[in-house]
């Protein structure tokens, strides 16, 4: 069993220590969903002092170590997601693979360093999506807005015939995730760097478990799988040598708490309400896209969602 936890709240417990002591403390079969995060092994300074710039071989040998008890751990049908540079990710594929059943290898699309010469400039980091099992328990991706022009809110892509076909909730999540915010460009960074943003683990959460679920991430850091997993109403389990950051964020619950209401008012829409703003403003209103907008307002004048697009158009704006 593991020890007593040094910080929790109705849903969570945060273990202070060493992930490799704490793991083999987990009872088999008990998470749900796992996210980890590690160190990359580039020489960062953490608040733990912990030493990030091993040699190669060293790294991936920890990483096996860990990795062996989060699949130890990991639930019949249950997700397990391990977020690092391609170059780390490609060398622990094999070793997942031969244990549990690949999902996705999903590029994250962000710089993540400064151009080095004679290399291509690194511009994605890899999320490594397994399961146990043949197939996963709870499997419920977001769906995304349309991308549409900052300016006039004009969609980038041509959809032809087929805009009133679109489902109004959105497009498909695709395996390569180009809208997720680095942290230190928006409001809510306020901690030490290789904090993620909240979109990515509202996303990984919502995709890979269900309310009640238990989420389990080996690496604090910030805390920001806690969050999510604290404010979309799953229990969670955490482990990091320095909790303090985690405790001090959690202080601040309402204002995440609010910046998760922000993405979710983007989130399964045809459009952003930044892009229903603008096309508005620039006539592509009364384009002939399905929005959920639309459908409420011909609902609320007693049309049938199901009613011909065109048809509602003629009568209603968008907007
Ligand atoms: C990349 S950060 C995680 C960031 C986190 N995902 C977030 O969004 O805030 C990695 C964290 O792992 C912690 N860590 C490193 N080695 C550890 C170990 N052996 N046991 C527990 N935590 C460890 C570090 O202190 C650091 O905070």
């Amino acid at each position: 069993m593991l020890p007593a936890p040094v910080w929790e709240t109705n849903l969570g417990r945060l273990h202070e220590g060493d992930c490799l002591s704490l793991l083999p403390k987990v009872a088999d079969n008990s998470m749900d969903l796992i996210f980890a995060d590690p160190p990359f092994n580039l020489g960062k300074e953490y608040a733990s002092k912990m030493n990030d710039s091993v040699a190669d071989s060293e790294y991936l040998e920890w990483c096996r170590a860990w990795l062996g008890h989060l699949v130890r751990v990991l639930a019949p049908g249950g997700s397990l997601f391990v977020y690092n540079l391609p170059k780390w990710n490609l060398a622990l594929g094999p070793f997942l693979m031969e244990r549990l059943t690949f999902r996705h290898w999903i590029a994250v699309d962000m710089k993540y360093s400064l151009p080095i010469q004679g290399r291509l400039y690194p511009s994605n980091y890899s999320l490594l999506y397994f399961v146990k099992g043949p197939r996963p328990k709870t499997f419920t991706p977001d769906r995304v807005p349309l991308k549409t022009c900052r300016h006039c809110g004009g969609e980038l892509q041509d959809y032809g015939g087929y805009r009133d076909k679109m489902n109004p909730s959105g497009v498909n999540l695709a395996d390569v995730w180009s809208d997720i915010p680095p942290v230190r460009h928006q409001k809510y960074k306020d901690r030490k760097a290789n904090q993620l943003s909240l979109k990515l683990l509202d996303r990984v959460v919502s995709m890979a478990s269900k309310e009640g679920d238990s989420v389990f991430d080996p690496f604090g850091g910030s805390g920001t799988t806690y969050i999510a997993a604290e404010l979309l109403g799953r229990r969670w389990v955490g482990m990091e040598l320095d909790c303090s950051e985690v405790i001090n964020r959690f202080s601040g619950l309402d204002s995440e708490r609010k910046h998760l209401a922000e993405i979710h008012r983007n989130k399964n829409v045809l459009f952003t309400r930044d892009a229903l703003e603008k096309r508005a403003k620039n006539g592509h209103a009364d384009r002939r896209f399905r929005t959920e907008l639309s459908i409420e307002r011909a609902k609320q004048n007693g049309f049938s969602p199901e009613i011909k697009h065109t048809e509602m158009l003629s009568q209603f704006r968008l907007v």
